[in-house]
């Protein structure tokens, strides 16, 4: 019996599915049959919001957020524009304003117009919602990649798109799927890493999140996804944003692709375009890219969306394109659905009505669009809510939510370095904290935290705890000192610095048991962020230089986007605990981390470099060996890092044993079973991340050094011995080959957990 309703509930579900997405589709098509050549150009414009409210520009708007009556019948209702994004002034409003705002523009589309078409409304939320007043602020994607639990990911989202949803906005530009394979790169923190197997399971866990378990986004508490950006965004030449990469075909599917094709199987409604350009193409002119591949090879049906005014850089920035029509007619005909204009969309419009008016785009291209955005448009139920009210979501900004931050952050904050156990720091010390990053809200969050730069975090995240707040609480205000020795310029761009007092905290330090040492970066994100010098400023190294002459122990805490390098100080550290940008609740993690009431268990979704020209991911190449102390060219040297990949300690002690597979011959068809036992030898309960490792030894084209295949965070008690064992298909062995082709060549292969490894066959 049970199966029997089991089985009647999955054949109901199943065909309820189908019956509502058939709905939609007949409905979308019903609702296109009816539709002019102007209603369905304008349904594939998106506009920034600045351009119907009252203000003196497109570009910048009055404050309190006021929708122009005149500019929005223009946009919405003559031109018919079919959606709008972002806020005004690059700052956070609140709930009521959102809710207030949403329901005018509604009433243009929907009232006044003959079709009554909703506009669909996307934000950036993409560790919280950013542009909400009072919204929860998680730590970045790079942090939580580095809690290694995807669970942490999922809380995220689930808890952005309901946060999102009392904002009333039902569509969401995250999660971020790059590879953060560059260390330069000023976008490394958006993304989970530099490993394709996070990335695919933690961007997995996103999807759901915002989605919800069916991908039932009519469901008032769940937001479209749009993964971004496809792809291959930040694998550039010169580490700097938006710039030229080079990228074979075959590196593009093994590292880049991956994670997109898995988040368009866990049903993924919508993408953005790389705003950058591979092998000389503009990806939003690369007709193989966004059709061949993501729509025919990847089975990609939701909307296409381009970056930022990525049609106008064809003409304006890349010269493939010899005017603005051109240029939209390239993109259109690549395959973009909608673009994100979003100043100029009379253009945008009238060019591209006239392009299919020529014959030059076609009408089955612009109904194919148009379809895609309307269908978008039924499954948000946009058509019956076209906004959600505030009122309904008491969640929102809760406790609740915090909680699962504070979680995020303190499985993701990670001990690099432990001399003598000087962590964790007991009751009673006299402890200076000190530092540009010691007492801020706004390097705890980086950019995309109420504003796009994140320049304002202070002004609206007053109410949480900075670095030094957080440690006060812990150890008492008659212990704590605070003293900033260096500190960011106000105003001046993201890396100026300024030297404050640093005699001050030397004299401080002195009379002090431990120096708590914040430093890192300042927030930016995109091409304010780009860099010229990835060693940490030098203001900062003095700091740290001055205050090791003290002989007093150091704790140095990382707060940054992107490893800096620290090489020259790290040695004076006693300690170094890496907490990326951990959001608002990361300060009070790190405190629990210092006071030892939590236990480390982060490890770094990146290879943290010692020097500017070792730059590489942990999956190098074996020509990269440097010599090593035995002689030049035997290649059994290590690539110089200041921390691996993977790396992070715990309070714990663990040790690995009886590692073994099942096997020592492989066929194609064939699963390994690997297993090896963990025991945390000390008396401190602990998390530990079992990494489980392949190499290819020899294969037509050079392997990798090694990739990760799986990895389990499991929770050991002191004295306490767990066995682990994972399943690993010979198929997840394969790479891709000079054709392109995904393959499992006969071989030898090592797979490894920690230290330790078994060579196998594979026929
Ligand atoms: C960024 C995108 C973002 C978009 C909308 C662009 O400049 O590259 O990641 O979603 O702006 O704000």
């Amino acid at each position: 019996m049970r199966y029997f309703i089991i089985l009647s509930f999955l054949i109901f579900s199943c065909t309820s599915d189908q019956i509502k997405e058939s709905n939609i589709d007949s409905k979308a098509q019903d609702i296109l049959s009816q539709m002019t050549l102007d209603e369905k150009v304008g349904q594939m414009a998106q506009i920034n919001l600045t351009v119907i409210a009252k203000g003196p520009t497109k570009w910048s708007s009055s404050f309190p957020l006021e929708i122009d009556p005149k500019k929005t019948r223009k946009a919405l209702v003559d031109f018919k524009v079919g959606s709008v994004l972002n806020t005004i002034n690059n700052t956070a409003q609140k709930p009521e304003t959102w809710f207030k705002t949403i329901s005018e523009i509604q009433k243009y589309s929907m009232d006044s117009t003959r079709m009554g078409i909703p506009i669909i409304y996307g934000i950036d939320a993409i560790h919280g919602t950013t542009y909400t007043d009072g919204a929860t602020m998680f730590p970045q994607q790079i942090t939580t990649a580095a809690s290694w639990n995807e669970e942490n990911a999922y809380n995220m989202a689930l808890v952005c798109a309901y946060e999102t949803r009392a904002s009333g906005i039902p569509w969401n530009f995250s999660p971020v799927l790059d590879l953060g394979i560059d260390p330069r790169f000023p976008r490394q923190f958006e993304t989970f890493g530099e490993d394709p197997l996070i990335v695919e399971r933690f961007g997995k866990a996103m999807i759901r999140g915002y989605q919800g378990d069916n991908n039932d986004v009519s469901n008032k508490y769940s937001v479209a996804a749009c993964m971004k950006h496809f792809v291959g965004y930040q694998a550039v030449i010169s580490g700097k944003d938006r710039t030229p990469a080079y990228i074979p075909d075959n590196v593009l599917s093994e590292y880049h692709i991956e994670p997109f094709k898995k988040a368009i199987e866990s049903g993924a409604k919508t993408v953005m375009i790389n705003s950058g350009l591979i092998n000389g193409v503009p990806v939003h002119a690369d007709y193989n890219l966004m059709i061949n591949v993501l729509r025919n090879k990847l089975g990609f049906e939701g909307v296409i969306l381009t970056d930022w005014e990525d049609i106008r850089k064809l003409h304006d920035r890349d010269k493939v394109a010899k005017n603005q029509k051109e240029a939209i007619k390239m993109a259109i005909n690549a395959g973009i659905d909608m673009s994100m204009v979003p100043y100029e969309y009379e253009h945008f419009i009238r060019n591209l009505k006239s392009l299919v008016e020529e014959g030059e785009v076609s009408m089955d291209r612009i109904d194919d669009a148009v379809l895609r955005i309307l269908k978008l448009k039924l499954e948000l139920d946009l058509f019956n809510n076209p906004v959600t009210n505030y009122e309904e979501y008491d969640d929102f900004g809760s406790k609740k939510h915090h909680q699962l931050a504070y979680k995020a952050a303190s499985e993701s904050i990670t001990l690099l370095k432990n001399n003598d156990d000087i962590l964790p720091i007991k009751g009673n010390s006299r402890i200076l904290v000190t530092g540009p990053n010691a007492n801020n809200m706004r390097t705890l969050n980086g950019a995309w935290t109420y504003s796009w730069q994140g320049d304002l975090t202070d002004d609206f995240a007053g109410e949480y705890n900075t670095i030094y707040e957080a440690v006060r609480n812990t150890y008492g205000s008659n212990n704590v000192r605070y003293v900033p020795g260096v500190s960011y310029r106000n105003g001046g761009s993201y890396y100026d610095m300024d030297e404050i007092n640093i005699q001050k905290a030397v004299q401080e330090a002195r009379r002090s048991d431990y120096i708590v040492l914040c430093l890192g970066e300042n927030t930016y994100t995109e091409k304010p962020g780009d860099l010229n010098d990835l060693n940490i400023h030098k203001l900062q190294s003095k700091l740290a230089v001055e205050l090791s002459k003290t002989g007093k122990p150091i704790i140095l805490i990382l707060n940054l986007g992107r490893p800096r390098l620290i090489s020259d100080i790290e040695p004076l550290m006693s300690a170094v605990v890496n907490v990326y940008l951990p959001g608002n609740f990361g300060a009070d993690a790190l405190a629990d981390i210092l006071s030892g009431k939590v236990n480390p268990s982060g490890k770094l979704p990146y290879t943290y470099p010692a020097y500017p020209n070792s730059l590489l991911p942990y999956y190098y190449k074996p020509s990269e060996v440097q010599n090593n102390a035995q002689g030049a060219y035997n290649y059994v040297g290590e690539v110089n890092n200041l921390y691996d990949f993977g790396y992070g300690l715990s309070y714990s002690d663990f040790k690995y044993s009886n590692f073994a597979v099942d096997k020592d011959t492989f066929n194609l068809s064939d699963t390994l079973n690997i297993g090896v036992f963990v025991t945390n030898e000390s008396d401190i309960d602990g998390y530990e991340t079992v990494q489980l490792y392949s190499s290819d030894l020899y294969a037509s084209l050079t392997p990798d050094i090694k990739r990760l295949r799986d990895y389990d965070k499991i929770h050991i008690k002191a004295g306490e011995t767990k066995r682990l064992t994972f399943s690993l298909p010979v198929s997840e062995l394969e790479f891709y080959n000079y054709k392109n082709e995904p393959v499992v060549e006969e071989g030898r292969f090592k797979i490894s957990i920690n230290d330790k490894s078994k060579e196998i066959y594979i026929k």
